[in-house]
């Protein structure tokens, strides 16, 4: 494995891989670039073609051609290994037989996907229904067609089965593929068809609509090992490029929508299965750009999926904003159908997300009244809880205090009681809660590092464990030469004790983090040694936050 991973690093300098991503030009013997995740005002990527890796000051990431390739396209290292081992042109072997065994059944049901878009394809120009329906009821143009690979399932039933058996495939790899019935028979029928296409541009699946009225509307491939709904997201492929060049991603409901905003020359809008969007697809989608915009519908479902994802993004660290003048329309798709220009002049025009839903709230809300106000503050100050910069927590917090008529005082007094103050820690459950606070504890650890190795006497007193891959010492030689090649012993000095200090404050946020994780799961009981527990524990964090407030 090592062998194999090296030997594809031989072949693939580092520039190489990155420049395929992002221009880099000469900075001494390093090449310096923007970064790829957006975060940065000045170029902070730097690549050492020496050393053979890359490291983002502003992201405070790095590693080497794998590490990035799993960051920037959001994949797993598997796929990271096959997609640079194929452009290396190094031969994989498969790690033992059953991986080998499942391997080969994936590689099998991928081939049936292709196999069945391309069926669906064809059977799509001699259906007439499916024409018309296609080019004339959506307005979907030729090259959208051809770019979305749509097609038309035809409805005997067997079709696709029949076509499949001939090409040599069994039913169990059908089944494997996803595209059989529980009595293995066609899953589509008399449907539009329109393939679920991965990150690396095959096809793992459908969603299918029916032609004009009918249940279900759209029926989709179920969970196989090729289709995990939860961290697919539509249009992913299509929209990379797009996202890349205007430093942005449009968030819809509908696949539809992706399609014709696509279409509509806004190539960068995206689709996680209706509003459920999940950690793991925002997380993937900030890789990209954290330029967020949301294009919900503004009913109720739209508003609890507006703040899922503000509880989402507080954890990840994206902007999020919302997208919201229809003109009427009911969604994306319907307002392209008006006029595609309109949708344009949407998507330029959103809002801060939190300022959208609080509107959206006093909008519901009756706030002149006793009850109102308690309604509005509750839900207010939830959102609030969830963003993670003190600058932004203060600026709502007066913005809803505002509205309220009352002291930025009296409302924060509302919302201390201990549990409700730790609970805004969290983000989701079985959520990495600690993203963020980790990211940064990375990068001051790794500053510290940095200045403990290659710092001479100025590092001498940190204790860190030095750490013993080389990859990540040639990363920390690469950040001490960057930042703090010319810096004098006492500045270094200086500095080091400033980043120890934040690191315990760091050390202690993660802490309190998750000590309230592991308060929420006594939350529920009641009995008395569950109550003790809930107690001690608040007792520790408060205790952390005590230090926190002296220093
Ligand atoms: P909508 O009902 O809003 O559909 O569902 P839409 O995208 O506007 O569809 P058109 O324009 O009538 O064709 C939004 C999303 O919810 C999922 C689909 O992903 C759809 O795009 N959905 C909806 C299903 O998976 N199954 C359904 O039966 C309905
Ligand atoms: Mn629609």
């Amino acid at each position: 494995m090592e062998d194999v991973k090296e030997e594809i690093k031989s072949r693939l300098p580092v520039e190489d891989v990155v420049g395929q991503y992002i221009e880099l030009k000469r900075a001494g013997r390093n090449l310096k670039g923007r970064s790829p995740w957006g975060v940065d005002k000045t170029p902070s990527f730097m690549v050492s073609p020496d050393k053979n890796i890359w490291h983002d000051f502003s992201a405070n990431k790095g590693g080497d051609i794998f590490t990035f390739i799993m960051e920037v396209e959001g994949i797993s290292f598997r796929e990271a290994l096959e997609k640079l081992a194929a452009q290396a042109g190094v031969e994989l072997k498969k790690y033992s037989k059953s991986d080998e065994e499942q391997a080969k059944r994936k590689v099998r049901a991928k081939e049936i996907n292709e196999l069945a878009c391309k069926f669906y394809q064809v059977a799509m120009t001699k259906n007439k229904a499916a024409i018309d329906y296609i080019f004339y009821k959506r307005n979907l143009n030729r090259a959208t067609a051809k770019d979305f690979r749509i097609g038309y399932s035809p409805s005997s039933g067997a079709a696709l089965t029949e076509f499949l058996k001939k090409k040599g495939y069994t039913i169990r790899e059908m089944r494997d593929a996803g595209v059989l019935t529980q009595y293995d028979r066609d899953l589509f029928r008399g449907r539009m068809m329109v393939p679920f296409i991965d990150t690396s541009g095959a096809v793992i699946g459908f969603t299918a609509r029916i032609l004009d009225k009918g249940e279900p509307k759209y029926l989709n491939t179920p969970e196989t090992f090729l289709f995990n709904k939860s961290r697919y997201i539509f249009g992913f492929y299509q929209a990379k490029e797009a996202i890349r060049q205007e430093g942005f991603i449009v968030i819809v409901e509908g696949n539809m929508d992706v399609i014709s905003s696509h279409q509509a020359g806004v190539k960068q809008a995206v689709a996680t299965s209706g509003t459920a969007m999940t950690e793991y697809q925002l997380k993937a989608l900030s890789r990209l750009s954290n330029d967020i915009r949301l294009a919900y519908d503004g009913d109720d479902a739209g508003i609890k999926a507006t703040e899922r994802a503000i509880n989402l993004a507080g954890g990840i660290g994206v902007n999020l904003s919302v997208i919201s003048d229809y003109h009427g329309a009911k969604d994306p798709d319907e307002l392209i159908q008006k006029s595609p220009e309109l949708w344009k002049e949407a998507v330029s025009n959103f809002r801060p997300a939190v300022d959208w839903l609080l509107d959206k709230y006093e909008e519901k809300l009756d706030i002149t009244s006793g009850q109102g106000k308690r309604e509005y503050s509750d839900v207010a100050m939830r959102l609030i809880s969830y963003l993670k910069d003190p600058v932004e927590k203060k600026h709502y917090a007066k913005k809803v205090a505002k509205i309220l008529d009352v002291s930025v005082e009296d409302l924060l007094a509302k919302n201390v009681s201990e549990i409700s103050r730790v609970r805004r820690l969290k983000t989701v459950k079985n959520g990495d809660f600690s993203a963020n606070d980790t990211r940064v504890l990375q990068g001051i650890e790794d500053d510290l590092l940095a200045i403990m190795i290659y710092g001479g006497e100025a590092g001498a007193k940190i204790q860190l464990e030095v750490p013993e891959d080389e990859m990540k010492l040639d990363e920390l030689s690469v950040i001490f030469e960057t930042r703090y090649k010319d810096w004098e012993t006492s500045a270094l000095r200086k500095e080091a004790k400033d980043l120890w200090t934040r690191r315990e404050e760091e050390l202690r946020r993660v802490k309190v983090a998750e000590l309230s994780q592991e308060l929420e799961e006594y939350e529920d009981k009641d009995d008395e040694a569950s109550l003790d527990k809930q107690k001690e524990i608040l007792r520790e964090i408060s205790k952390l936050k005590k230090v926190e407030k002296k220093s």
